[in-house]
């Protein structure tokens, strides 16, 4: 019984953070997925911005580039090179 116990707990420890990872997993897969289609993904992982500027980026990309990607897409796109390739 203690054993499950110990083991329920590891899992509410466990899991969260395991959501958080494949959260960031698949930002990073969308990115590499979406954005490599045109050029490569050194195009915008060698640039350093601020969220303003990724978001003009990504939605240029979508809207005069042809980029196929939703709003959702976009949004999350953006929040992931914000927060690994800001400045
Ligand atoms: C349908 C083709 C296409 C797709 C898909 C695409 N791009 Fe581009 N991208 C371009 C073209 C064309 C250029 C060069 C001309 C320009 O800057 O508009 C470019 C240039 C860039 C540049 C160079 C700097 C700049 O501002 O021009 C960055 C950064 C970039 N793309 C990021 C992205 C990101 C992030 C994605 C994914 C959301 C993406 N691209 C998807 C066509 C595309």
């Amino acid at each position: 019984m203690k054993k499950i116990m110990t083991l329920l707990c590891t899992l509410a420890v466990a899991l969260p953070a395991l959501t958080v990872t494949a959260a960031a997993e698949s930002a990073k897969a969308l990115f590499a997925d979406k954005c490599s289609v045109c050029h490569g993904l050194s195009d915008a992982t060698s640039m350093r911005m601020d969220k303003a500027g990724w978001t003009e980026t990504v939605l240029r990309m979508k809207n005069s580039n042809g980029a196929y990607v939703t709003d959702e897409e976009a949004r999350r796109i953006i929040d992931y090179l914000t927060e690994n390739y800001g400045k």
